[in-house]
């Protein structure tokens, strides 16, 4: 059902199941798989026998962010490119629930999407890491607006600004996730709670979302923007060209 075979797709009793499966590289993220999560959504809204949809890993990995070699192109090519920020305006346009549920590694842009869900199931074992000022780049998806928003400045700063570490418990704590399970448990309690969203009047419940939602997406949207350029001006600086280098010839 998808394009790309790194997003595996499917339809279960109302819920999008999204699972983003390329376990090799620890779901990096690659345009195709942007190109094909953003379809997966866009169909999701289009669909009205979907009610909900739900985002996946592998078992140990959500997705170690955007895959650093494609950063290099990206920084040839002038910026984010069209791709990424389309993925971007889908989530935060997203008119169906999503739920999220995140095992192990969630890093970069596998943290900063979950901003953009609406409830998210992390496992006891899940690790949320931002470590954009450590590869001279600075945060995307609109989470220099939604963090802030929903941890508060100092916790968002620690995150976003220090690239500090946040297991499961503390992100609960600050507010960014739903419930922390064990990781056996992670898939089974990420569908029942979709499955229970989908159960619930369809007309009340996009109501409810678009009025918690709706008025900041126009905000969202151009942070998303505000934020890429900046993100393509340090794409292109000495300091991002050597953190990449060095993450390659790390080993
Ligand atoms: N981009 C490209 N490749 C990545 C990647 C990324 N974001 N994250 C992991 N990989 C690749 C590794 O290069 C490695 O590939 P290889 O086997 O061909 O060498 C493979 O995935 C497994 O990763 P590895 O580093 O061996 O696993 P690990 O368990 O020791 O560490 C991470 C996992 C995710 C902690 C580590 O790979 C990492 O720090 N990745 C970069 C995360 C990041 O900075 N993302 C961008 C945020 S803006």
């Amino acid at each position: 059902m998808s394009a790309c075979d790194h997003v595996k797709v499917s339809i279960n009793d109302g819920v999008r199941v999204i699972r983003m499966d390329r376990p090799e590289k620890k779901n990096a993220l690659t345009i195709p798989m942007y190109d094909a999560i953003a379809e997966a959504l866009t169909k999701a809204n289009e669909d009205p026998d979907t009610r909900a949809s739900v985002l996946l890993g592998v078992p140990g990995a959500f997705s170690a962010g955007n895959d650093i070699g494609e950063f290099a192109n990206m920084a040839r090519e002038g910026g984010l490119g069209e791709s990424i920020i389309a993925f971007l305006d889908t989530l935060a346009e997203a008119e169906k629930p999503i739920v999220a549920g995140v095992d192990g590694l969630a890093i970069g842009v596998g943290v900063t999407m979950l901003f953009h869900c609406d409830y998210v199931v992390a496992s006891d074992r899940a690790l949320f890491k931002t470590p954009f000022t450590d590869l001279a780049l600075v945060p995307e998806a609109a989470s220099s607006l939604l963090a802030p928003r929903i941890m508060g400045h100092p916790k968002a700063f620690e995150l976003l600004c220090i690239g500090e570490a946040f297991d499961a418990q503390s992100f609960e704590k600050a507010g960014v996730i739903n419930k922390v399970t064990h990781s056996d448990e992670l898939e089974p309690v990420t569908m029942q709670a979709a499955s229970r969203i989908a159960a619930k009047p369809i007309g009340a419940m996009r109501m409810a979302r678009d009025l918690m939602r709706k008025a900041s997406v126009e905000d969202v949207k151009q942070r998303i923007r505000d934020e890429a350029q900046s993100f393509a001006q340090q794409l292109q600086s000495a300091e991002a060209q050597a953190a990449f280098a060095a993450f390659f010839n790390r080993k």
